[in-house]
């Protein structure tokens, strides 16, 4: 401790300088996403949008983030992790919709609607990522190995759309080729493997139905 400084005054000193590094940090943190953003094919966030989500380039260089692209609407806000896993993958988010501290990771597309909300921890995953047989799976770790790109051509994929006005909970898992109808609700910590239909309520593992909801 620096000498006549009182222990209150070194605490506050410390602290304000401990302020001011984070906000440099949130700066340079937000620096990088802005370029990494550039870099898009797309990348189209409207005023009254509030864009603080990582975006990352899977598959040590082989993902070219230049096919890609993300397009929010007005009003909506992003944060957490956005990992796209293959060339030509897209994210499109529409109007007044929130996607709250959860990961996204696309390998061809994710499309959330209106007025959505996506609670904190969940993951959204548009792929297997890996085949369904050992031995293929065994040469995505080789291919990594020797830097070379993942063969995609036996890992399942599918995009996933999440309609208008689906609130889905805290630490949900929605997985490949998931379509969710307007209204609907996702439980917390539900694995969503197929459809859901408008108004319905799911939960659980894999998720069923629990419950409906109504249009007010
Ligand atoms: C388990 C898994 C690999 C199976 O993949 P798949 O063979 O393509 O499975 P399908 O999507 O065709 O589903 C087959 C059935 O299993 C069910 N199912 C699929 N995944 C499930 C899961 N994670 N939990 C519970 N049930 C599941 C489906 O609802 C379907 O049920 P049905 O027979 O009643 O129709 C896959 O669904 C999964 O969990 N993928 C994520 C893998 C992962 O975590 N990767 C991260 C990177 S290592």
């Amino acid at each position: 401790m620096r000498q006549g400084l009182s222990v209150t005054d070194y605490l506050r000193t410390a602290a304000m300088s401990h302020a001011w590094l984070r906000r440099l940090h949130a700066y340079y943190k937000r620096r990088k996403m802005l370029e990494i953003a550039q870099m898009l094919r797309e990348f189209s966030i409207v005023d009254k949008t509030l864009f603080r989500a990582q975006i990352i380039a899977a598959g040590d260089g082989h993902v070219n983030l230049d096919t890609c692209s993300i397009v929010v609407g007005s009003g909506s806000l992003v944060r957490g992790t956005l990992s796209f896993e293959h060339n030509d993958a897209s994210l499109r988010i529409g109007r007044n919709s929130s996607v709250n501290n959860s990961n996204l990771v696309i390998s061809t597309g994710v499309t959330i609607g209106d007025n959505v909300l996506i609670s904190y921890g969940c993951l959204i995953m548009d792929h297997n990522s890996h085949p369904l047989a050992a031995s293929l799976r065994q040469e995505d770790l080789r291919a990594v190995i020797e830097g070379r790109p993942k063969d995609w051509s036996h890992v399942k994929r599918s995009p996933i759309t999440i309609e208008d006005n689906v609130w889905i909970g805290v630490r949900a898992i929605i997985l490949k080729g998931v379509r969710i109808g307007c209204n609907s609700i996702v439980g917390a910590g539900a694995v969503v493997t197929k459809d859901v239909d408008p108004l319905m309520i799911v939960g659980g593992n894999p998720a069923k139905r629990i419950g409906s909801t109504y249009n007010d």
